[in-house]
């Protein structure tokens, strides 16, 4: 099991920021999900990162920076669409890609010649990353720190039962949003959403000053947007209250290893459940924590209900489609 770091006690901090400078991976928390972090300038410190998730190479990596002057130093041009939704958005979870400078960040880029990037706002991500800049780091590049394909950790607890005692783990409680940073392709002629978070899109687009457009056959490979992506072990499936309640209903007395997340329907005791928010800022922030706990229920099937069909569910909706291909 992964060691913990607490970010409050300096000494644990120059731990991590010295582990990171030597090209070791440290696990630190943002207030979308934990990242895996390595030195984005240190190629074989992000091959590490790749090892560590079992993630393909071609796969390219969120590189982590203080500030917009820090991501501007790993940009060729910076398109005015990437700048408004920095300005407006960061610190905070929104990634822009972007074109790369040539020479810099090509392993955590996965040879793209864009580069993603995001200031995150939790503060000891942020600490952190001021920590790594005035030693001269470029940023950190940082998936989630899940094993590849797994659902994404939202507490130090969750890292540390994924990885082995090589990686280090800064803990800063649960992470707020709960699940991942926006992701807008800035790279091409119109803005494309390639991954929705929590950001309404109407918010998005205001800023943008145009719509957004959707990911075609052109848009990068991006394994958060795989079909099948952010899986339990227990099989996912996905229903409307309607189709739900009548296979809860056929149940009768049985009592199957099902555990059921839902919002309206009548659940028959005895089963094991969980009751989804009806806020869905509140659901983000307990998605991936909630489908932990209940696989770690030993059940083989978790049915989850629909979220509703509102703009401001795109995020979670967004996830549970992906677990229930798996
Ligand atoms: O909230 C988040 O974004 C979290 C925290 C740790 O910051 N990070 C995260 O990273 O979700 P990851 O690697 O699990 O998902 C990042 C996604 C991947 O699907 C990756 O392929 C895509 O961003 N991505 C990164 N750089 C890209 C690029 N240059 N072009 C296209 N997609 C890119
Ligand atoms: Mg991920």
């Amino acid at each position: 099991m992964a060691r913990l770091l607490d970010p409050s006690n300096p000494s644990h901090l120059a731990e991590a920021v010295d582990a990171l400078a030597a090209g070791r991976l440290v696990a630190f928390p943002t207030e979308t999900v934990y990242g895996l972090g390595a030195d984005a300038g240190n190629d074989a410190a992000v091959a590490g990162i790749y090892a560590a998730k079992g993630r393909p190479a071609d796969h390219p990596l969120i590189v982590h920076v203080p500030n917009a002057a820090a991501a501007l130093a790993l940009v060729s041009a910076l398109p005015p669409m990437a700048r408004k939704l920095m300005d407006a958005f960061w610190p905070g979870p929104v990634t822009v890609i972007v074109p790369r400078r040539e020479g810099l960040a090509t392993a955590a880029a996965g040879g793209q010649a864009t580069i993603g990037l995001r200031c995150p706002a939790h503060p000891v991500a942020h600490q952190l990353l001021e920590a790594c800049a005035r030693r001269g780091l470029v940023g950190l590049a940082a998936p989630s720190a899940n094993l590849f394909g797994r659902i994404s950790p939202t507490t130090a607890q969750h890292v540390a039962h994924e990885f082995g005692d090589d990686v280090l783990v800064l803990d800063g409680g649960p992470c707020q949003v709960g699940i991942e940073s926006t992701i807008i392709d800035c790279s091409r002629e119109h803005p494309v959403l390639l991954r929705p978070g929590t950001l309404p899109r109407a918010r998005l687009e205001a800023v943008l000053g145009e719509p957004l457009r959707e990911r075609d056959e052109a848009a990068p490979r991006a394994s958060g947007t795989l079909a099948a992506h952010y899986a339990p072990r227990a099989k996912l499936r996905l229903m409307d209250a309607r189709t739900l309640q009548s296979a809860l209903d056929v149940l009768g007395d049985a009592r199957p290893p099902v555990a059921v997340y839902s919002r309206t329907v009548r659940v028959p005791r005895g089963l094991v459940h969980r009751r989804m928010p009806d806020d869905a800022e509140r659901a983000a922030h307990e998605l991936f924590a909630v489908l932990r706990e209940l696989d770690a229920q030993g059940v083989s099937l978790i049915w989850v209900e629909t979220p509703p069909d509102a703009p401001e569910w795109d995020g979670v909706r967004d996830r549970l489609v992906r677990a229930a291909a798996a």
